[in-house]
């Protein structure tokens, strides 16, 4: 189970001086069915007096859209710039494919992510014992696996400019030509803060760092690889190495227990982390948390926790998703942003007790196991925790 690292407590706010104002943000496709679960989940929590959040609600993504035109509102930027903490659901679908690019769902996700500076993606890859059979790697490869995958998330090619299509006229044979590009940029500060980030998560684990590049090919790599290394000879009690991205891509299902931390960059870490997740059984197992620097007067950074799953639109409004993910990254939120240890450990431990009974929904059925709904998970957590 992840401990929180010492650089994330707060020095000047003790816990009960914390407000704890959440912004709910559903977003498109199983969003809101899995929203729900968390929503129920708070409510539980509020009535048997273990915390007392505040909840207010926005829209982001293609409702927001389909709502005001743009992927998130000026009113719900604010909220979320205010609020302790954003719990995220997803964003995108196929209504939404023909929208103008900077209108797109996604945008608002990107939006969110740059303009509260979160810039650390945390996105810890746990095989559940009772999953170990649902991978689809062999049981004795993930049994056991705990891995964390540390993205960079406010660089890189997700945000570098030009970001452009140009029009290039007709070739010879008469045929129209564009040329598209991204940039891929990164300044040392970006790879020194989440080297560090990195180093001081790999000191509350397995004390082992792997950063991946693709420093054959890029020069970003050269500069992250140089960076990072000097991060590296200030943390000597962290075994640090270096792997090339596509390595990284194969050693992760060739034997991912070689790994404890992984540091890499915005692009690189989105793959890898995918990947990672289908370790653990399933993408709808896997929760995010990111997070911003600590704010210079009161030390609390500015978060938003997310499944790293999408809204898989073609299981939308049937009730049937698994709203382990979206749990588990509110849980990360009980940890990061509230201090809320022993309580997180508790859900956790009701979320592993629950699989350990053999309730499943159907993105982690297995033979013998008992098929549940968003809802009927939700309810069997919950009542985990009242026992
Ligand atoms: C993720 C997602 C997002 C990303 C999409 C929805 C923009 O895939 O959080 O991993 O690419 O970062
Ligand atoms: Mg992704």
């Amino acid at each position: 189970m992840l401990q929180k690292p010492k650089y994330l407590e707060c020095k000047t706010i003790r816990k009960n001086e914390m407000s704890e104002n959440l912004l709910l943000l559903a977003g498109d496709g199983i969003g809101s069915e899995i929203m729900a679960e968390v929503e129920k989940l708070i409510a539980f929590l509020n009535k048997s007096g273990k915390t007392d959040f505040k909840i207010d609600k926005g829209l982001v993504g293609g409702v927001a859209y389909d709502a005001h035109g743009e992927a998130i509102s000026d009113e719900d930027m604010e909220k979320a710039l205010m609020c302790d903490a954003v719990i995220f659901g997803a964003v995108g679908g196929p209504k939404w494919d023909n929208v103008p690019y900077d209108k797109r769902p996604e945008a608002g996700l990107l939006r969110l992510r740059k303009d509260l500076g979160l810039f650390a993606n945390l996105r810890p890859a746990i095989c559940y014992p009772a999953l170990s059979d649902a991978s689809a790697l062999k049981p004795e490869i993930v049994e056991g696996l705990d891995i964390l995958i540390v993205r960079e998330l406010t660089g890189g090619v997700y945000f570098g400019e030009p970001k452009t299509i140009t029009e290039l006229g007709d070739n010879e044979n008469g045929k129209n030509q564009k040329r598209a590009i991204d940039t891929q940029i990164y300044e040392s500060y970006e790879i020194e803060r989440i080297a560090k980030v990195a180093f001081d998560m790999a000191r509350t684990r397995g004390k082992k760092l792997h950063s991946a590049d693709k420093k054959n090919v890029m020069i970003s790599g050269v500069l992250w690889d140089e960076v990072v290394r000097e991060v590296a000879s200030e943390n000597k009690d962290i075994e640090f190495n270096h792997i090339l991205a596509d390595n990284c891509a194969m050693q992760l299902v060739r034997n991912p227990k070689q790994f404890d931390v992984i540091v890499t960059d915005n692009l690189f870490g989105d793959i890898l982390s995918d990947t990672a997740a289908m370790l653990t059984g399933s993408l709808g197992m896997l929760p995010s948390a990111s997070l911003g620097a600590p704010d210079k007067i009161t030390g609390k950074r500015k978060a938003m926790y997310e499944p790293v799953h999408g809204s898989a639109p073609d299981i939308a409004g049937q009730k049937i998703a698994n709203p382990i993910a979206m749990i588990a990254s509110f849980v990360m939120a009980l940890r990061y942003s509230f201090n809320m240890v022993e309580l997180a450990d508790e859900v956790d431990a009701a979320i592993t007790s629950v699989l350990a009974d053999g309730l499943r929904c159907g993105d982690i059925m297995q033979d013998g196991c008992k098929l549940a709904g968003t809802r009927e998970m939700g309810d069997a957590i919950i009542a985990k925790l009242e026992q």
